[in-house]
């Protein structure tokens, strides 16, 4: 008889986001007449700008005409896509890349997921807490996590980021030394930042140590402050001992759409069992050529539409937006006399639950008092609890109207 990757019923019920929607939904069953004001997920809701639709468009009428249809395409994406990346996010900011370091895929949640394909399942893993669940979730189902003991994976490295340490999270010290470090900054779900010296610790971190960090950088687009990286690539070193994620879903609006990328620079190299060198760029693009076959050539073309002078500029406008919204929440929410972080690079603001009131139990209320749906911080890890997540993805005009309703509840 058949048997399962028994890892897989060691996970929780439910993936975050969807219990999260189970709620939402359960309750608008039992009040059908009551306006929620989604703010749970980080979906976007402004539509997609102009020169992506445009480029669509056209790239949907070139799969209708014999001489311009394109069948399978390149796994690792195509050139017009890779070179405009190159160009555009890495070599305009002052960073050497070469298109063929550059994996177009359908999404960093895949790429992130997917990566542990390639490290081998004895690797110790660090994650910061709380974290975006997709990085402890598919090393549970890997089998590097262990067990879920008191609500924390016992082989997984957990490195709180909390309001005690201001939400920078210390390298590990003595003998606890991860193998494989996942980074995501700006930060899901807090909304902080590392600067470049903080990142450049973890980078020199891993450079010392042989660790692999694993950056995901999917809201870069939301970086304003000059001291912020907006990729890791800008530390002296990182193409020596770092991954990096990025996405076109916050950046663009393409959580519909499907387009991300992963950077696996050719420096990149890990030890095998014989002590010889293996390439993680060859490695990766072995693994992609083989489950993947490429995200679509209508939303590659969407996506490189986005690195125009107009696309630029309406992107900008889209996240300009978010970051709007995203200052309302920090001062409405301060005023209402919450403690509020985030929000100043990034689509989230992160909240501390009013008087030792648990994650979840602030949600229930939220929802029941203001109407308003956001994201328990215990869903994303132990160091989560007693915090609350709220995006700014939604539009300004709900945005101004939970903060009128929150505050009104007077927490
Ligand atoms: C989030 O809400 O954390 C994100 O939307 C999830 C994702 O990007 O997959």
């Amino acid at each position: 008889m058949f048997t399962i990757n028994e890892n897989f019923c060691k996970l929780p019920e439910s993936y975050l986001f969807s219990e999260v929607a189970r709620r939402i939904n359960a309750f608008k069953e039992a009040n059908p007449n009551v306006d929620v004001i989604r703010m749970g997920i980080g979906d976007v809701t402004l539509p997609l700008c102009p020169a992506a639709i445009e480029a669509m468009h056209k790239a949907v009428d070139d799969e209708g005409n014999p001489a311009t249809f394109h069948g399978y395409g390149p796994e690792q994406g195509y050139p017009f896509l890779r070179e405009a990346i190159a160009l555009h996010d890495y070599k305009k900011r002052g960073i050497a890349m070469d298109p063929s370091e550059i994996f177009v895929s359908d999404g960093a949640k895949s790429d992130t997921g997917n990566f542990g394909d390639i490290l081998s399942i004895s690797n110790r893993v660090a994650v910061t807490d709380p974290v975006y669940p997709v990085y402890v979730d598919t090393n549970v189902m890997a089998g590097r996590a262990g067990d879920l003991v008191k609500g924390a994976w016992d082989k997984i490295q957990y490195l709180p980021v909390t309001s005690e340490n201001g939400f920078i999270p210390s390298v590990p010290e003595g003998m606890d030394i991860p193998d494989v470090i996942y980074l995501c900054y700006p930060n899901n779900p807090t909304g902080t930042t590392l600067t470049r010296d903080q990142l450049k610790v973890w980078v020199d971190f891993a450079l010392k140590h042989g660790s692999l960090i694993l950056f995901d950088s999917a809201y870069e687009a939301f970086i304003r402050q000059d001291d912020v990286p907006h990729s890791i690539y800008e530390i002296e070193g990182a193409r020596k001992c770092a991954v990096e994620f990025r996405s076109f879903s916050k950046t663009a609006g393409f959580t519909g759409i499907r387009c991300g990328y992963t950077v696996v620079p050719k420096e990149l190299t890990a030890k095998d069992s014989n002590g010889c060198d293996v390439n993680l760029n060859h490695l990766w693009n072995r693994r992609q050529c083989t489950k993947f076959n490429g995200a679509s050539y209508i939303s590659q073309r969407g996506a490189a539409a986005v690195y125009t002078p107009e696309g630029q500029r309406q992107i900008k406008e889209a996240v300009d937006y978010y970051l709007t919204n995203a200052g309302i929440l920090r001062e409405g929410l301060t005023d209402a006399g919450l403690e509020v972080f985030g929000g100043v690079n990034a689509p989230y603001v992160w909240i501390k639950t009013p008087a030792g009131i648990s994650s979840w139990e602030f949600f229930d209320l939220l929802l029941e008092k203001c109407n308003v749906a956001g994201t328990p911080g215990s869903g994303f890890g132990p160091a989560g609890e007693g915090y609350f997540r709220l995006t700014a993805f939604n539009t300004l005009e709900n945005t101004m109207e939970a903060v009128k309703r929150i505050r009104s509840a007077r927490f």
